[in-house]
């Protein structure tokens, strides 16, 4: 559940009170103080924010000017919007395989480029960074861009960057689960004056008349209605105010459960491309055992039953239908496309034996400590054979999916 306390209340009444609910004139408002912060905190030039992390993907790849006949190379674990957002502004996405860090696999990204490839997207799922060193030194000698999704690592620090303020530009979520939210809602982040520019405009219908001062002369463009109304930019700028509190809880929480959970029977923590600064916790082990007891603790959960996370779970696109065949990207790449389940089985091999240890529950941090400790004893007291009988009397273990 969404973490709401007495200041969202009255940032949102401040808002009704005013009677101004949507972004208009040129007196700053709510949104325009959330993305000045935004940019401030984050370290990145420009910010926008729009109403969904779906729609900030495609404002991205619009403002990048993705467009018929590119591919995007995006990774075959992710929520399927990554994947989705080049379909509708007529490009293909290229799957590319993750590795252990749970993130794109920048070597595989190599694999994948083609003459028509035109951007990157880098996903940071599960607030683990990518290994943005390498896919950034990829992208400039390929000459291709790099568009973030940060959707799920709003906040995530990466070296002395944060996840979504690397690439060219950056998208973020901030829907009920994520980092902040304001129930629906996103952002995104540009590096440049022109490309924010170019996302200003498609998230307007093109219209450029919001009173602001234009900052290129970049001609208007037809665009989509992507905008929020400023009870959203009140809410995020409360949420926005205490998500480096809630890091710093996710990074103490991570250290303390990795205390419990390093050198166990048939367990190893997955490894992070940033591990001074992780504020996540993923442990992978082929182990039925470990799996089992891995499954039987709350709080942990296994990365393949994560539905549409997985590429050979997003239907429409592995099957090519778009909403009108005259809109079908696919029929104007430069090559043929095909795509089938099994095309990246490492990312497959990858989520079957990972899981994820739900570091921002409410559980009191003593409590999620001691459930690490149960889980450690319990692999533990199998190893030493102390826990024979109870193997042996528990429930047949579940087929492994
Ligand atoms: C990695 C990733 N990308 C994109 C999105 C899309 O965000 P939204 O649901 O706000 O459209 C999500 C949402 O869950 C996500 O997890």
């Amino acid at each position: 559940m969404a973490q709401i306390g007495a200041q969202e209340w009255l940032a949102l009444l401040r808002v009704l009170a005013s009677r101004r609910l949507t972004r208009f004139g040129d007196t700053p408002g709510e949104l325009d103080r959330f993305e000045a912060k935004l940019c401030g905190q984050f370290d990145v030039a420009h910010a926008l924010t729009v109403n969904s992390g779906t729609s900030a993907l495609i404002c991205a790849l619009a403002a990048a000017g993705i467009g018929p006949g590119d591919e995007v190379i995006v990774p075959a674990y992710t929520w399927m919007s990554t994947a989705a957002a080049p379909i509708h502004l007529g490009a293909v996405p290229i799957f590319a395989e993750i590795n252990d860090t749970l993130t794109i696999d920048p070597a595989d990204i190599e694999r994948r480029i083609t003459p028509w490839t035109r951007a990157i997207m880098p996903v940071h799922m599960i607030n683990t960074p990518c290994d943005m060193e390498a896919i950034l030194r990829i992208a400039r000698r390929h000459r291709l861009l790099v568009i973030e999704d940060a959707c799920q690592a709003v906040g995530v620090r990466y070296r002395d960057r944060r996840c979504g303020a690397m690439g060219d530009l950056g998208a973020f979520s901030c829907n009920q689960f994520k980092n902040i939210t304001s129930g629906e809602g996103g952002a995104v982040l540009a590096k440049d004056a022109r490309l924010f520019e170019r996302a200003r405009n498609y998230h307007d219908v093109g219209a450029f008349i919001r009173g602001h001062q234009p900052l290129t002369d970049e001609p208007a463009f037809v665009g989509q209605n992507y905008r929020v109304s400023e009870l959203v930019g009140a809410m995020l700028s409360v949420q926005l105010d205490r998500l480096e509190k809630s890091m710093i809880r996710l990074a103490h929480r991570r250290r303390l459960a990795a205390t419990w959970l390093q050198d166990l029977p048939g367990l190893t923590i997955a490894p992070h491309n940033d591990p001074a600064q992780a504020v996540s916790l993923c442990v992978q082990t082929d182990s039925r055992r470990a799996r089992q007891a891995l499954e039987e603790t709350p709080g942990i959960y296994p990365l393949s039953d994560n539905s549409k996370h997985i590429y050979t779970n997003w239907t429409p696109i592995l099957n090519q239908v778009t909403v009108h065949p005259g809109l079908n990207p696919w029929a104007r790449a430069h090559r043929e496309i095909v795509y089938s389940a099994d095309m990246c089985p490492r990312t497959l091999s990858i989520l079957e034996r990972t899981y994820r240890i739900d570091l921002s529950t409410r559980l009191p941090t003593p409590l999620l400590v001691r459930r690490m400790k149960k889980l450690a004893s319990t692999l533990r007291g199998h190893e030493a054979g102390g826990a024979k009988e109870r193997w042996a009397t528990a429930e047949p273990a579940r087929p492994l999916s």
